[in-house]
C-alpha cells in the first residue's frame, strides 16, 4: 500500500509552528509584514493573492496588498517596488506573476531588494542557493523538501529525477535535492529517453505543466512521486502532471492533486517571511 503525502496537513503544521513564532516575536514588540502586488485581475492570480492574505492573517503576519489596474505602467510598478524596498516596516515583497504583457517581468523581479525577495526569484538568491549560501529559496521546491522530510522520506543517496527546468520549480528543485545529497537528473522537453530516465528515479518530481503526462510507465516500482502540476480537466475536476490512478499503486508514496504540493507554497512563503525576521534579530 502506498502512502499519500498530505500537503494540507503538513502545511497546516508549518503554519501553526510559524504562528507560535510570530506570537513570540510580537511579545518582544517585533512585527512581520509582507507586501503583495498584483497587477490586473487574472482570476487565478486573484485567488492566489487572496489565499496569501488569508495565510498572513492566520499566521499573524501583517499584509499590505496592492491590487493595481492592468494599465499600470512598468515605471509605476518599479516605483512602488522601490518604495517598498526602502520601507523598514516591510519585510517581504512579492509581485504576483504573471504580469501583463507590457511589463518586463525580469526587470521587476530584479528591482526587488534581495533581502526582501521572499519568493526567492532574484538572481542573488538563486545564486546563493546554487553555491550553498543562506538566502531565500523558491517556495514550491522548498515546500517539496518539507513534504519529503516530514513524511520520513530520505533524500540522501537517492536517485532524484526532476521533470521540468523552470526557474521557479525545476531548477531550484534540483539544487535543493542536491543540497540534501540526492543524485539529481533534470529532464526537459528536449530530453531523449525521458521514460527510461524517469524510471530510474527513487524520487520523481513532475513539474512539466502537462495534465496526466506521467503514467505508470514512467515510474519505478516503489518510487516516491511528487506532482507539482495543477490543471482543470474538461469535467471541471483538478488533475496534476501525474496520472494518479495508474501511478499511485506503483509508488511507495505520492502527493495528491489537490492537497499535495499546492498548499505548501504559501506555507513556505510564510516561512520565508518569519525565518528572515528571526535571522536578523
Ligand atoms: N504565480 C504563480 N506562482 C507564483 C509564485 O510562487 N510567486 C509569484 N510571485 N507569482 C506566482
Amino acid at each position: 500500500m502506498y502512502q499519500i503525502i498530505d500537503g494540507k496537513k503538513i502545511s497546516q503544521e508549518i503554519k501553526d509552528e510559524l504562528r507560535e513564532k510570530v506570537e513570540a516575536l510580537k511579545a518582544r514588540g517585533v512585527k512581520v509584514t509582507l507586501a503583495v502586488i498584483q497587477v490586473g485581475d487574472d482570476p487565478a492570480s486573484s485567488v492566489y493573492v487572496g489565499n496569501k492574505e488569508k495565510a498572513c492573517a492566520y499566521v499573524g503576519i501583517g499584509s499590505l496588498v496592492y491590487r493595481l489596474p492592468r494599465e499600470t505602467t512598468q515605471e509605476e510598478l518599479l516605483q512602488l517596488v522601490g518604495q517598498l524596498n526602502r520601507d523598514d516596516q516591510v519585510d517581504g515583497i512579492l509581485v504576483q506573476l504573471p504580469l501583463p504583457g507590457h511589463i518586463d517581468e525580469d526587470k521587476v523581479l530584479l528591482a526587488i531588494d534581495p533581502q526582501k525577495d521572499v519568493d526567492g526569484f532574484h538572481p542573488v538568491n538563486v545564486g546563493n542557493l546554487s553555491i550553498g549560501r543562506p538566502g531565500f529559496v523558491s517556495c514550491t521546491p522548498a515546500g517539496i523538501i518539507q513534504l519529503l522530510k516530514r513524511s520520513g522520506i530520505q533524500i540522501e543517496g537517492k536517485e532524484c529525477v526532476v521533470l521540468g527546468r523552470s526557474n521557479i520549480v525545476g531548477k531550484p528543485m534540483a539544487m535543493l535535492l542536491l543540497r540534501e545529497n540526492g543524485t539529481v537528473t533534470v529532464c526537459h522537453s528536449r530530453t531523449k529517453n525521458l521514460k527510461e530516465i524517469a524510471r530510474r528515479a527513487d524520487i520523481l518530481v513532475a513539474a512539466i505543466g502537462k495534465p496526466c503526462f506521467v503514467d505508470a510507465d514512467y515510474v519505478k516500482e516503489g518510487a516516491v512521486v511528487i506532482d507539482v502540476g495543477i490543471h482543470r480537466k474538461a469535467d471541471n475536476k483538478l488533475c496534476g502532471d501525474v496520472d494518479f490512478k495508474s501511478v499511485a499503486p506503483r509508488t511507495s508514496a505520492i502527493t495528491p492533486v489537490p492537497g499535495g504540493v499546492g498548499p505548501m507554497t504559501i506555507a513556505m512563503l510564510m516561512y520565508n517571511c518569519v525565518e528572515k525576521k528571526l535571522a536578523i534579530l
